[in-house]
């Protein structure tokens, strides 16, 4: 960690730290212990009405009751135990805090007290507190109103004390339109008449629990139920003429529910799971207890046109928010400083219990080129920040919420769960659920319960990959069997190195596996070490991949991988983290990247599509700034003799019997032979496309590639069929999905424009504006265009994108495939005269990257020309 220069500074940050605390933080004598709300949304006037009481100890004599409350209008607050009853007179609400304070004239005693009161909102269009998501049902506009809170935005809905640590139980009342379903968190124990064409549905008392875990989602329903084998009811719902659409999710639900019963030994305490697809939504989906909502691109699986990766993505988000129903809703963060703990985690869990449910999918060896990567990359940046880490305004919140928390904090449970095996981690896990049930932790108690179980010094090591930025790279000299290690953290640019000043150490389980297949561990605690091998053949170090480190082998040991990689003698993750770390050193100035490239050509008979997953991405990173570069078309050359072997193997047929990861490998294949420009795969997807709008269905498998490469060498005659294709699948929302982001993917600029104008129109939801942006900002034909486009209409898309999700980050994260200074500067000009808070870091850290790629063009460009030209 960092080491301040002096005492004077410390001092000045601890008092402005403090002081923000104290803005952010409720008072914490005032203590919620029940909640009964009743909530009745007018579907026509799009608002809705709240009455609510909530019972309160208070554990300090005061006047003021401090609560979260934004955008609500409040009336009749009365405060009443049974020794007094106060109106309560003055209401002072406050935008900047989001609270609201009732100050009573006379003192509160200690003791229980109840607090009542009105209140009135608007159901928005924010995809956060109680907001409308629209849809059509037999060419009819209809309405529903649901609800995300997770991280500050209960507030928006009812006046809480709105922290994860207050946690208390919720009887919820939802009035309805008659011909409507209500759902929320827990079972309806009763439906009653009402006047004015509306009923009363109220659900059981919910499990002790944090306000951001509520939910409420009324509309017209249909669903499709089941029981687990452990007796819990699991329903999915859809708008109406969905439901068919529903059934991969329900029995995937209902699995994995039964496999974390078993896994955790706690059972799930309600008698009921719901999932609901909600046609506007923020993220992917959110583990409300009880009843998680999702977008329908993250539920939904259609045998006729949804693809494998779909399929997978479907089944990751449900393994992933069912896991928060123990890490998160039973067991909760005290602060958000300690969100890691639930996303971390439950990024973690989304592949265990995928793995369980389809074996065959083989997503721990997926897991290396997906979440592992991801990490890797970003925590690269000197601009990156420790997994545990200071937040307090909402804004820091939510954008902590970032990759970091997520795949990062899954790449060191993964670590420590190799460290101390498979049994003993899950008995850690155990201890700690048990332990906190119902009760709120830090990263310490999670350490604490570990240390316990397996003895092993568990904390220290932990702490150092929570607590510092960074991962370290592993250099590894070898010279006749005997290996020199030493460590020093890993940055992505030569520029960034040098501007880090903080020395770091980690303690690193590394694991090394020899030719002859012995495999050697170690905890290396110091920046040195010497393993000595008896046999010369090769050394694989981070044998599988597990510790988050990036090794660097002298020639002499890599000339034997390399060839060992040739001979196909490596599993698949270490096949692959060969050749990642060769093109991540190459960035960064310490390897060539002459020779990553010909490295990868050692992998031309690999066929795993992991391996190829990372081959693929390194050979993009390393080749995509040079599209307009005279001698550009032969290194297509080379790239397409790279990709064609793999794509005329597996052919654009699916094979009998053939598995889900080979449909996977095919996309990947056929899109990377078709983008290197290889004429014939480019001519079959434009012969696919004519077949698919005469209605001759392009399999689910291939229609992204298909889409993807008609694009790529279409114009506007293309760019029209898409726009009918995206506005004639409105009932199955991956296909649309899938069209939106294939048009990004033009190289006319006078078609660019116009996918720009449609992505920011009526015709697409906002939640799926971001994605077809993204296409164009990506595109190396369609950047400038983008950057130009989201700088002129920047007021617009800020004022509305800054909603649930992260909608606003994916405007600017694109332009990090930018690779000039010049670039750079002009963008961190334009946020500092635009400041835009709740994505502040991405705008730094994509700064970074557009300096790191002008470093690494300037070093390469003459190399890999003289390469192509050679
Ligand atoms: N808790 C999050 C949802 C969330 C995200 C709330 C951002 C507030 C801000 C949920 O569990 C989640 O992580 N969803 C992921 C899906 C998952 C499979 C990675 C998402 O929405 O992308
Ligand atoms: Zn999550």
């Amino acid at each position: 960690m960092t080491t301040p220069p002096n005492g004077r500074r410390v001092l000045q940050t601890e008092q402005i730290t403090l002081m923000k605390k104290i803005s952010v933080r409720l008072p914490k004598h005032i203590v919620p212990e029940r909640y009964q709300i009743m909530l009745r949304p007018d579907m026509e006037k799009l608002v809705f009405y709240g009455e609510e009481t909530i019972y309160l100890n208070i554990t300090k004599p005061t006047r003021d009751i401090v609560l979260h409350s934004v955008d609500l209008d409040l009336s009749e607050v009365v405060l009443k135990s049974s020794k007094f009853k106060y109106q309560i007179s003055k209401l002072s609400q406050d935008p900047k805090t989001e609270t609201v304070t009732f100050t009573s004239s006379k003192k509160i005693p200690k003791g229980k007290a109840e607090l009542s009161l009105k209140f009135k909102g608007v159901l928005s269009d924010s995809l956060k507190g109680f907001y409308k998501s629209k849809y059509f049902h037999d060419g009819q506009e209809k309405f529903l109103a649901t609800t995300q809170f997770e991280a500050t935005d209960a507030r928006r809905a009812f006046p809480c004390f709105d922290e994860p640590a207050q946690k208390a139980i919720f009887d919820v009342t939802l009035q309805i339109p008659k011909h409507m379903t209500a759902i929320s968190n827990t079972i309806e124990t009763d439906i009653a008449e009402h006047k004015g064409g509306y009923k009363v549905v109220k659900f059981a008392p919910s499990p002790k629990m944090s306000t951001y875990l509520l939910a409420f989602i009324v509309g017209e329903f249909e669903y499709i139920e089941t029981k687990s084998k452990h007796g819990v009811v699991v329903r999915v719902f859809t708008t109406p003429g969905k439901k068919e659409q529903a059934q991969f999710a329900l029995e995937a639900a209902a699995k994995v529910l039964d496999y974390y019963d078993d896994y955790f030994d706690i059972p799930y305490p309600l008698p009921i799971l719901d999932l609901i697809a909600v046609p506007d939504f923020g993220s992917g989906a959110m583990e409300n207890w009880g009843a998680i909502t999702y977008r329908e691109t993250a539920l939904l699986v259609d045998p006729q046109n949804s693809s494998a990766a779909n399929k997978q993505w479907v089944a990751i988000v449900i393994a992933h928010e069912i896991a928060h129903q123990w890490f998160g809703n039973l067991v909760t963060m005290e602060w958000w400083t300690d969100l890691w703990l639930n996303e971390g985690f439950a990024s973690y869990m989304e592949y265990l219990g995928v793995n369980e449910l389809f074996p065959e999918w083989r997503m721990w060896d997926q897991y290396v080129s997906e979440r592992f990567a991801v990490a890797l990359k970003l925590d690269a940046l000197v601009t990156s920040h420790p997994i545990e880490i200071e937040v307090h305004h909402p804004d820091e919140i939510h954008e902590s919420f970032d990759q970091i928390s997520y795949a990062k904090g899954s790449v060191v449970i993964r670590m420590l769960a190799e460290y101390l095996g498979a049994d003993v981690f899950r008995d850690g896990l155990r201890h700690y659920l048990k332990k906190h049930a119902y009760g709120n932790t830090t990263t310490k108690d999670l350490w604490a319960s570990f240390e316990k179980v397996s003895k092993k010094p568990v904390r220290k090591i932990m702490e150092k990959w929570t607590r510092q930025t960074g991962y370290p790279l592993l250099s590894v000299k070898e010279s006749n069997g005997k290996f020199e290690l030493s460590q020093s953290r890993f940055f992505s640019s030569e520029m960034s190195r040098k501007k880090n000043k903080t020395k770091s150490i980690w303690p690193i389980p590394v694991s090394a596996l020899d030719a002859d297949g012995s495999k050697k561990q170690m905890l290396l605690e110091k920046s040195k070490a010497i393993i000595v091998s008896k046999n010369t053949g090769w050394v694989k170090f981070n044998h599988n991949e597990t510790s988050l480190v990036r090794v660097a082998y002298n020639a002499e040991a890599l000339d034997k991988l390399m060839f060992a990689v040739a001979e196909n003698k490596l599993q698949p993750s270490d096949r692959l983290g060969v050749i990642r770390d060769a093109f991540a050193l190459s960035e960064t100035g310490q390897f060539s990247t002459v020779k990553a490239l010909e490295f990868a050509g050692y992998y031309v008979n690999e066929t795993d599509l992991p391996v190829w997953e990372e081959i693929s991405g390194g050979v993009f990173s390393a080749t995509e700034f040079y599209k307009d570069k005279p001698w550009y078309g032969r290194l297509e050359i080379h790239l397409q003799e790279l990709f064609r072997p793999l794509a005329h193997r597996l052919t654009w047929e699916k094979t009998k019997g053939e598995g889900h990861i080979q449909g996977l490998l095919r996309s990947l294949a056929l899109a990377q032979l078709g983008t290197a420009g290889d004429a014939a795969t480019i001519t079959k997807a434009q012969e696919l496309f004519k077949g698919h709008i005469e209605g001759k269905l392009i399999p689910p498998d291939v229609r992204g590639v298909v889409y993807s490469l008609v694009a790529q060498n279409g114009g506007q005659k293309e760019f029209n069929e898409f726009i009918k294709l995206y506005k004639s699948s409105e009932q199955h929302h991956e296909e649309q999905d899938r069209v939106g982001r294939a048009m990004g993917n033009f190289k006319d600029k006078k078609v660019l424009a116009q996918v720009l104008d449609f992505a920011m129109s009526k015709n697409v939801r906002l939640q799926d504006s971001p994605s077809i942006f993204i296409g164009v900002g990506r595109n190396f034909y369609g950047r400038d265009l983008a950057w130009k486009f989201l700088q002129k209409n920047w007021k617009k898309i800020n004022a509305n994108y800054n909603v649930g999700g992260h909608l606003l980050e994916w405007f600017v994260a694109p332009f990090s495939c930018f690779s000039t200074l010049e670039k750079a500067k002009e963008y961190e000009q334009f946020f500092k005269k635009n400041p835009a808070p709740s994505v502040s870091r991405t705008i730094k850290q994509v700064a970074e990257r557009i300096k790191s790629n002008a470093a690494y063009v300037k070093r390469e460009e003459k190399n890999i020309e003289k390469w192509v030209k050679g």
